[in-house]
């Protein structure tokens, strides 16, 4: 039963419209804008759902405010629905005329598993030049100007470390999620079955209290990772930590606060482990960074 990746993402949020904007300008494509409810699209066609924070339609919230209503699993076909349900047993319930499974996790997040409906994105990978390693000759790059995001890569979820245990064990139990890296004083880095992507849900129990810490948008390479940031910041929207690479995962980021609950992170060049890799257990976090930007210069990028 391959859970594929994150298929959709519904928010309860103060302001649909504000909100509609800062993903608009993030990148996604609106699909459906009405007065209750606003609805964009990743260009692999996974969804952001806005609706107001006391929308009676919407799961119970985990935290106050703006934030992550419930989080929806793409599965590889109908079939693995039932056997969704019958893994997790009589707390998941299977509605089949909607073809959905609806759960909720030891955290009180809402889940939702359905068929996933993908869009291949065309990707191009920009040339590059390297010494005698020559891929442009005679052409000049243009800037990305604003971010494009291919697909939202993982979700990060804060949850106590009163239910870091009980969380494991049912992601990687009946859901079949791969701990791919655990740190013992952070939280635990999660592939699904039908993913290779170093995580596609990281558990972190580091602020103790649960809620929507990021979601990550994969964009094509470094160059638009810095520039779909930058716009972020001339649309208004603010940067929350400094630009760099990870440690676990190795890709490049970029955060930036996000007013319907958290933050995103702009990704790319992330580690993709397959079913070789064995659980690697750090005691401590290894740190956050391979690098991450310093500057001695001002706001205007000259000393
Ligand atoms: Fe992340």
């Amino acid at each position: 039963m391959p859970i594929m990746r994150v298929e959709r993402l519904l928010y309860g949020v103060d302001d649909i419209a504000e909100c509609a904007r800062f993903f608009a300008d993030a990148g996604f494509v609106l699909v459906a804008a009405e007065e209750d409810r606003a609805e964009l699209a990743t260009q692999e066609n996974q969804r952001i759902i806005l609706r107001h924070k006391d929308d009676p339609r919407l799961p119970k919230a985990v935290e106050d405010g703006s934030t992550l209503r419930e989080l929806w699993w793409g599965v590889e076909k109908s079939a693995d629905l039932k056997q969704i349900v019958e893994a997790i047993g009589p707390a998941a319930e299977y509605v089949e005329e909607k073809q959905i499974v609806r759960a909720v996790d030891p955290n009180g997040l809402s889940l939702r598993f359905e068929v996933s409906n993908p869009t291949p994105a065309e990707v191009t990978k920009r040339t590059s030049n390297q010494l005698r390693n020559i891929g442009r000759v005679n052409e000049r790059l243009e800037a990305y100007g604003q971010g494009r995001p291919l697909r939202i890569v993982h979700v990060a979820y804060n949850i106590t470390k009163a239910k870091n245990e009980e969380s494991l064990a049912f992601y990687t139990g009946p859901l079949k999620f791969k701990a791919v890296d655990k740190v013992l004083d952070t939280g635990t880095f999660l592939q699904s079955e039908g993913d290779i992507e170093h995580h596609n849900f990281f558990l972190c129990f580091r602020p103790d209290k649960a809620g929507i810490n990021h979601i990550a948008l994969e964009v094509r390479d470094f160059d638009e990772v810095m520039e779909a940031g930058n716009h972020m910041i001339t649309q208004g929207w603010k940067e929350s930590r400094r630009p760099g690479r990870h440690t676990l995962g190795s890709n490049v980021y970029r955060f930036v606060h996000n007013p319907a609950g958290g933050r995103i992170e702009y990704v790319a060049d992330m580690d993709r482990m397959d079913k070789s890799w064995e659980t690697r257990v750090f005691e401590k976090n290894p740190g956050h960074n391979i690098w991450m930007l310093k500057s001695s210069g001002s706001d205007t990028g000259e000393n």
